[in-house]
């Protein structure tokens, strides 16, 4: 008899309960659904957030790596990068002391042939050397050796590193 009488009242506390939870239920929903339908209409926080972590990601990596007396390109760096990166194999350069003899000798022939590739400035042709050797060949070389790889793995300052090194001890 004692159950007859709870089971009612248990019942009406719990639909009482569902009552409230629903009505604290929808308006929560209906407020998340409102605030992920309209960020999304906006274009505005996804370029910021792109913005914040371009700049976080980019300002570290390049600082420490670029050079050590901060600004332009360092010869030093570019001296380990020229043994590191597998140019001495192939070339013959005093200041890398490398005695490569599969491409031009960097002693010399980077002064000839700028002239040679439309007067170039020496600067601007062993920078284009490095990034697209097939836009001029060496006279008595082939394309295809030196590897046409370098302008897309190495970064853009490690580009001007090993230019400037080369431009230190090559003829002018
Ligand atoms: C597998 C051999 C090989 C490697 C490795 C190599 N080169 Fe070369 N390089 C050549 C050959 C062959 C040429 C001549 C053909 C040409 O002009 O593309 C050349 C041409 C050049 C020239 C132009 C020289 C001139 O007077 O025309 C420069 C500058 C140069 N290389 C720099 C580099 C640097 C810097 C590296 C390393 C990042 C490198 N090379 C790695 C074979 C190589």
């Amino acid at each position: 008899m004692a159950r007859r009488k709870r089971n009612p009242w248990t019942s009406t506390g719990e639909v009482l309960i569902w009552i409230v939870f629903v009505m604290l239920l929808f308006p929560a929903g209906f407020a998340g659904w409102a605030v992920g339908h309209y960020t999304s209409l906006g274009t505005k926080p996804p370029a910021t957030v792109t913005v914040n972590v371009g700049g976080t990601v980019s300002t570290p990596s390049t600082t420490p790596t670029t050079t050590s007396s901060g600004g332009g390109a360092s010869v030093a760096a570019g001296k380990a990068l020229f043994a590191s990166s597998g140019c001495a194999s192939c070339h013959t350069f005093a200041p890398a002391n490398s005695s490569g003899t599969i491409g031009p000798n960097l002693d010399t022939a980077p002064a000839t042939d700028a002239k040679a590739d439309g007067n170039m400035a020496l600067a601007a042709f062993i920078k284009q050397s490095i990034t697209d050797p097939s836009a001029y060949i060496a006279k008595g070389y082939t394309d295809g050796l030196m590897p046409k790889t370098f302008g897309t793995q190495l970064k853009s300052s490690q580009i001007d590193d090993l230019v400037a090194f080369i431009l230190s001890g090559t003829a002018k």
